[in-house]
C-alpha cells in the first residue's frame, strides 16, 4: 500500500507542483472541495481592489469602455471555451448556470419544437443537480413538454424518436460519474434530437470537447457551466453558456431568441430602440448588464487554470487527477474496512470526474463536519454522501494520505458522534 513517504515522493515528482503557489490557502487546511468552491488564486484580491478603486473609483463610468468592462463577457468566455474544446465568440460568460441552462434549454425547446414538433420529451437523470431538474420541469409544464427521469443506465434506451431534448450534466455532482459526452451526442443526433449538458463538475476538471472529434454529430448542441468550481471563480462567480456554432448560425437565420431577451442582447443596445433584435451569434445569450467585479475574479480564476498550460495542460490535469482519487480510494477502502463507508463514485477512471464520494447510511454528515473541525473540508450530500474533490492545480498526493488518516481517526475513535457535530447548518 501506498505509504505517507511514497506521496511525499510523488509531489515532489508532480510537474504541476508550481502551480499550488498560485493559490492562497490557509495553512492547516486540506482543501478537497474545489468541486464546490474553488480556492482563491492569489492575483484574485489585488485584481478586484484594482477594479474597484481604479477602474470604478477613479475613472468611474468611463471604465465600460476604456478599462473594456463592456468585452469581459466575451473575454473571459474565450478564454474558457479554449479549455472546452470550443472556438472563439462560442461561449459567453453571463447569469448563473441556473439561469442559463433556463435560456439554453428553452432554445433548444424552440428547434426541437420545430423540427419535431411531435417529440414531447425531455429526458434526464434522476440525480442530476435538483437545479437542472427544476429549470427543466419549469419548462416543460410552460411549454407542454414531458419530463422523463431515468438512471444514467437507462438513458441510451430513451434516446429514440420521442426524445425531443436530452439535458446531461457530464460529471455527476454526487457520485462523480462522467458520462461519455461523444457517444451520447452521436446517439442523440442519430435519432434526430438534441442535446444540452452542464459542465459545472467539468470545466476544468476533465478534458472536454464540445466539437467532438469528428462530424458535426459528435458535437454537443447548448451547454452550461459554472465559475465557482473547478474554475476558482469565487464564490457566486458568473457562470457561462455554449451554443454550437451551426445552432447560432440558425438562430441568426430564423431571427430565433433566447427567451431572456435583454438589453444586451440585443444587436445595438446602445441604440435604445423599443423592438428587439438579437445579437448575432452567442452575444444574444447575454441578459442583462455583467457583473464586473465578480468577473474580474473570475478572469484571475480562468488565467490560473490557463497558466497550467505550460505544466503539461489539461492531459497533465487530468492525469494528476486520477492519480489523486485513485488514491483516495484505495486508501479509504484500505483503511476504513468496517465503518460503513460504500464508493459511489466508478473504479473505472474513465467513467470518473474529479470527486470521489462515498455513501453511509447514517453519519455522513457528523463525520464530514468532524472532519472539517480538523481542518479536513470536502462536503455533505443529503442524504448519504460524503463528497470529496480534488483539483489537480492545488492538491497534493501528501494531502490525500493525510485527508484519510484524519478521516480514520474520526472513524476509530467515533469522535463525530459529539452532539457539535450533529446539529445542521444551512449550507452543508
Ligand atoms: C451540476 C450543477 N449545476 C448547477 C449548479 C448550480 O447552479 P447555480 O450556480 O445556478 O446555483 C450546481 C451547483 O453545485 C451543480 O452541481
Amino acid at each position: 500500500m501506498t505509504t505517507r513517504q511514497d506521496c511525499l515522493a510523488l509531489d515532489a515528482r508532480d510537474e504541476l507542483a508550481p502551480l499550488r503557489a498560485l493559490f492562497d490557502l490557509p495553512d492547516g487546511v486540506i482543501y478537497l472541495d474545489g468541486n464546490s468552491l474553488g480556492a482563491l488564486p492569489r492575483a484574485t484580491a489585488a485584481r478586484v481592489q484594482q477594479v474597484a478603486t481604479a477602474e470604478w473609483g477613479r475613472d468611474l463610468i468611463k471604465s465600460w469602455n476604456t478599462a473594456g468592462w463592456i468585452d469581459l463577457p466575451q473575454r473571459i468566455g474565450n478564454k474558457i471555451a479554449s479549455l472546452l474544446g470550443a472556438g472563439p465568440d462560442e461561449l459567453i460568460v453571463a447569469d448563473s448556470t441556473s439561469v442559463n441552462l433556463f435560456k439554453a434549454l428553452s432554445a433548444a425547446l424552440d428547434l426541437a419544437q420545430r423540427d419535431t414538433p411531435g417529440r414531447k420529451r425531455i429526458v434526464s437523470e434522476r440525480f442530476n443537480f435538483p437545479t437542472d431538474l427544476y429549470i427543466a420541469e419549469s419548462l416543460a409544464r410552460q411549454r407542454g413538454f414531458e419530463l422523463v427521469l431515468a438512471e444514467a443506465d437507462e438513458i441510451p434506451a430513451l434516446i429514440d424518436d420521442r426524445l425531443a431534448v436530452l439535458m446531461l450534466t457530464h460529471v455527476n455532482y454526487r457520485s462523480g460519474r462522467m458520462h461519455r459526452m461523444e457517444e451520447t451526442n452521436l446517439a442523440v443526433h442519430g435519432a434526430g434530437a438534441l442535446v444540452v449538458w452542464d459542465l459545472a463538475h467539468s470545466a476544468g476538471a476533465v478534458p472536454v470537447n464540445l466539437k467532438g472529434s469528428g462530424p458535426r454529430a459528435g458535437a454537443a448542441d447548448f451547454a452550461v457551466g459554472c465559475g465557482y468550481k473547478y474554475l476558482n471563480g469565487g464564490p457566486g462567480a458568473p457562470a457561462f453558456v455554449w451554443v454550437h456554432p451551426t445552432i447560432t448560425a440558425r438562430m441568426d437565420a430564423e431571427q430565433l431568441w433566447q427567451p431572456l431577451s435583454g438589453w444586451l442582447g440585443h444587436a445595438a443596445p446602445f441604440q435604445f430602440t423599443p423592438d428587439y433584435h438579437p445579437a448575432a451569434g452567442i452575444g444574444r445569450f447575454i441578459c442583462g448588464t455583467p457583473p464586473v467585479l465578480s468577473l474580474a475574479a473570475l478572469e484571475c480564476g480562468v488565467d490560473t487554470m490557463l497558466a497550467a498550460e505550460a505544466h503539461g495542460g489539461q492531459p497533465a490535469l487530468r492525469r494528476k487527477s486520477i492519480a489523486l482519487s485513485e488514491l483516495f480510494i484505495a486508501l479509504v477502502e484500505a483503511r476504513c474496512t468496517g465503518h460503513g463507508l460504500t464508493l459511489q463514485t466508478p473504479r473505472d477512471a474513465a467513467q470518473r470526474g474529479s470527486q470521489a464520494s462515498f455513501a453511509r447510511a447514517d453519519g455522513g454528515y457528523p463525520i464530514m463536519q468532524a472532519l472539517i473541525a480538523r481542518g479536513v473540508i470536502g462536503d455533505f450530500r443529503a442524504p448519504d454522501i460524503l463528497r470529496f474533490g480534488f483539483t489537480p492545480l492545488y492538491t497534493r498526493f501528501i494531502d490525500v494520505w493525510d485527508a484519510v488518516e484524519h478521516l480514520v481517526q474520526v472513524l476509530q475513535t467515533g469522535e463525530w458522534r459529539q452532539a457539535r457535530f450533529n446539529q445542521r447548518a444551512a449550507v452543508t
